[in-house]
């Protein structure tokens, strides 16, 4: 796509103030930005296509939390600069790019695929920009890439595939399962995770079935599913494409006999859509309908107060996002230049999330509880914590050599 095509599709909340702006034009060191200019922040998430649902929940919440705490840091003004990644990986370099070269963004949130997280890594590991992943569960965030300046707020996509697996792994009855996902990073990580929690348990994988993101034609592997008929079926499946997903398995007609079951990303915001059709289907993720805690309950109250809308687990993750933002800033007193106190006051928070209080691993990855949960009615209805205070894969943590 040409760079006008892709100018035309940002979004800009909020033009630079003259003065900002030619202080960054005229490359001024970062410290006289850093004491009192505005805080810049890029939101680099898909506000078109597929995943676009998503963009939209993590963006609201991000800024929710954000303006909710501006007294910790000094109540400094934020400029957001929103670009529409389009999930599509192959825009990523030109994309973050002009992120952290043209605009000079302070700090980088995004994304929710994991091509396009892939994409952007490299640029801001390399630029030392701080970034912080508000979904992508790709391993190499928080393994081979990993880096001082890059955190994330989500999950990695082995953590609910192994949560699942291990519940899996529980049960006596299903002792064949067949996999069927979208192959890319997201898909192939997941199933790893299912494999891993699933085959210690002593089950079988009938059949690896994948289909290219983001292909919607489900229905010749459905009825390959028909002709193997293994106890159930794990899928990585989501954003709106999931609906139609959860759909055509009905309209396959197996849905009785079997179980579809997958990660929280399979159902999760995506009820309404999917009418009927996702019922009694059960998953396992870091959030879930019904936790009925007190932080829970009152995120919950607000954001459908302030956005007409149900919060759902990238809401969280976006909001959360936000509370670790904030205890960076205010260990740095509302400096971004101070990246040092930056960094380590966003390594050493105790986030306070509405999924349960977690922390971060070594890497950078959340350590936390999953829990099972099953649809009934319109909930992703909590059914208990599967694994408490789980980590990322170990063969993964292994290759994250964090340095300085
Ligand atoms: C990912 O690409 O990592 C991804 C995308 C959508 C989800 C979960 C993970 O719902």
């Amino acid at each position: 796509m040409s760079q006008n095509a892709t100018f035309t599709r940002r979004k800009v909340l909020k033009t630079l103030a003259a003065g900002a702006a030619a202080g960054a034009a005229l490359g001024f060191p970062a410290i006289v930005r850093g004491q009192g200019a505005k805080i810049k922040i890029g939101l680099m998430l898909p506000y078109s296509g597929t995943f676009s649902i998503y963009g939209e929940s993590i963006t609201n919440s991000f800024m929710m939390a954000m303006k909710e705490n501006a007294g910790k840091f000094g109540g400094r003004e934020i400029e957001y600069i929103r670009l529409d990644d389009e999930s599509d990986p192959a825009k990523a370099t030109d994309n973050i790019n002009r992120l952290v070269t043209r605009d000079k963004v302070d700090v980088v949130i995004g994304t929710v695929h994991s091509g396009v997280a892939a994409g952007m890594l490299r640029i801001t590991k390399e630029s030392g920009v701080m970034h912080i992943i508000p979904n992508a569960g790709l391993a190499q965030a928080t393994g081979a890439l990993c880096a001082p300046n890059i955190f994330r707020t989500s999950f990695s996509n082995w953590q609910a595939g192994y949560g699942m697996g291990a519940v899996m792994a529980n049960r006596p009855q299903a002792k064949n399962v067949v996999t069927l996902s979208w192959r890319y990073a997201a898909g192939e990580e997941s199933v790893k995770g299912f494999k891993d929690g699933f085959l210690k348990g002593g089950g079988k994988i009938g059949k690896e079935l994948w289909l290219p993101f983001p292909n919607v034609e489900f229905q010749p592997l459905l009825t390959e599913v028909a002709s193997i008929k293994p106890d159930a079926v794990y899928s990585f499946i989501a954003g709106a494409a999931g609906a139609k997903y959860m759909k055509d398995y009905v309209a396959a007609g197996i849905s009785k006999n079997i179980p579809l079951i997958g990660p929280g990303f399979l159902t999760e915001g995506l009820l309404d859509a999917a009418g009927g059709a996702a019922e009694g289907i059960e998953t396992v993720l870091h959030y879930a309908d019904g936790l009925n805690s007190k932080r829970d309950n009152e995120f919950r109250l607000n954001y459908a107060k302030t956005f007409k809308l149900q919060p759902d687990v990238f809401a969280v993750q976006g909001y959360d996002a936000g509370l670790l933002l904030v205890a960076g800033l205010a260990a740095a007193k509302g400096d971004v230049t101070k990246r040092k106190e930056m960094i380590e006051g966003m390594r050493s928070a105790k986030i306070d999330s509405p999924r349960g209080p977690w922390r971060l691993s070594k890497a950078h990855n959340p350590v936390q509880d999953m829990y099972l949960r099953k649809v009934v009615g319109k909930e992703n209805k909590n059914m208990g914590i599967a694994i408490k205070a789980l980590d990322d894969d170990p063969s993964v943590m292994a290759l994250c050599k964090m340095g300085a």
